[in-house]
């Protein structure tokens, strides 16, 4: 059976200076194996040792807490000095020491330095030894401080270096973000100052005034969609969520409908199939549920396989809204899940379409504003981006007539 090793463990494994440590205990001391060791209630065990006896006692091996003397340090908070147990009143008739075969036996208690036990660092010897009365018990009192300090020390360095990277990786998202919006408001503003140069060209031109005054609107209608998800990311990275305005909503189904059309006019040749029966009334903010939706679903059709359908399922099951979005196409990794809902976060070279990597930042921050929960699942096959709002939360349980309604929209 492969065994995982303790984490506890394997920081005191990373301190570079703990075998000349345990070298130097075993010179002072004369004990020929000595060991740190990680001690809980439960269990014991070894961190790191020297054995110079043959016990073959590895680092990592673990023992139950009670055949071990390190479980009477534990359970006193002190050490435990043995000059020769065989002759020692309270340890003659001990079974562990006879047990192990050792005469000589030092221990003493490693702290946390937030005060916590963490264990002990040993040494025992199948020969009596003369270490009360002497500087090894001062001597290994001070190297369980030294190992506590590292530990400590090694424990800040290790969140230091965890919360650099994570700065870091925010830093590069935050300037390819700034890229991106650049370069996707340089596209319609020049078509708004270039269209507005062309309608001063063709004022008295009424047929060619309409049709430059549309394209100048849809470019102006597109930025303000860009502004919106930036003034979105702002709210919702500012910790209090997205803000909405609940109401109960008896026809969620058509706000869907209309989020499919609108989304079926962009892409003509797309086949988006959409199951969205008696709904019910549900407290909600329909127009977020309905941004929420669309996210979604455009991401299915420019990430998903272009050839397949994608789906869009809504029903009512078990007191709560499920709104399934779901498309084909190879199955993302466990870290590209990992990082979905990430604000900036795109899977970079991959992509063919550039967006901010607003998009599911946006949708996850209106499901939890809503009190829902967002899960993606992904198989070889499907991706589904499963949106769920426990209708309780908002008490409108008894207005919904539970539906069951099949989730993946007609998709195979
Ligand atoms: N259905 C999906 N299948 C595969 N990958 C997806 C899917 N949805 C999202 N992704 C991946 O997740 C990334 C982040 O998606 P998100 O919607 O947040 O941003 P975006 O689509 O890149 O930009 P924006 O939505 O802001 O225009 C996408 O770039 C894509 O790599
Ligand atoms: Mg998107």
């Amino acid at each position: 059976m492969i065994q995982s090793v303790l984490p506890d463990v394997a920081a005191v494994q990373r301190i570079a200076s703990i075998p000349s440590l345990l070298a130097t205990v075993a010179q002072i001391t004369g004990l020929r194996f000595t060991c740190i060791a990680r001690v809980t209630p439960e269990s014991w065990t070894a961190c790191a040792v020297l054995d110079q006896l043959g016990m073959g006692l590895l680092p990592n091996a673990t023992r139950a807490v009670g055949t071990t003397l390190c479980d009477l340090v534990r359970t006193s908070g002190k050490a435990l000095v043995i000059d020769a147990a065989s002759t020692d009143p309270a340890f003659k008739a001990h079974p562990i020491p006879a047990q192990f075969g050792f005469e000589s036996f030092i221990s003493v208690p490693i702290r946390r330095q937030n005060g916590d036990y963490f264990g002990t660092l040993s040494g025992i010897d199948p020969l009596p030894k003369n270490l009360s009365g002497t500087a090894a018990l001062a001597s290994m009192t001070l190297f369980a401080e030294l190992i506590s300090q590292q530990l400590s020390s090694q424990q800040v360095l290790e969140e230091t270096q965890v919360a650099l990277l994570d700065a870091r990786e925010t830093s590069e998202l935050r300037e390819q973000f700034i890229a991106v919006l650049g370069h996707d408001l340089r596209n319609p503003l020049g078509t708004i100052i270039t269209g507005a140069e062309l309608m001063l060209l063709s004022l008295g031109d009424e047929k060619k005034l309409t049709i430059l005054a549309k394209l100048v609107q849809g470019s102006g209608k597109r930025m303000a969609a860009l502004v919106d998800d930036v003034v979105d990311l702002t709210r919702g990275k500012m910790g209090g969520g997205i803000p909405l305005n609940l109401a109960p909503h008896a026809d969620l189904g058509d706000a869907l409908r209309q989020v499919v059309e609108e989304l079926r006019s962009t892409y003509p040749q797309r086949d988006i199939r959409l199951e969205a029966h008696a709904l019910g009334t549900v407290l909600c903010d329909a127009p977020r549920l309905a941004q929420l939706c669309s996210n979604l679903l455009k991401n299915a059709l420019v990430y998903g396989d272009t050839s397949k359908p994608v789906g869009v399922a809504a029903h009512v099951a078990d007191d709560a809204l499920e709104l399934a979005v779901t498309n084909h196409g190879p199955r993302m990794s466990d870290d590209t899940v990992a990082h979905l809902f990430k604000p900036y976060w795109r899977a970079a070279a991959k992509s063919p379409h550039e967006g901010l990597g607003l998009g599911l930042f946006i949708v996850g921050e209106i499901a939890r504003s809503h009190g829902g929960t967002m899960t993606v699942s992904s198989s070889d096959e499907l991706t589904t981006f499963l949106f769920r709002l426990p209708c309780h939360q908002h008490g409108a349980s008894a207005a919904w007539p539970p539906t069951a309604a099949p989730h993946h929209a007609g998709i195979p």
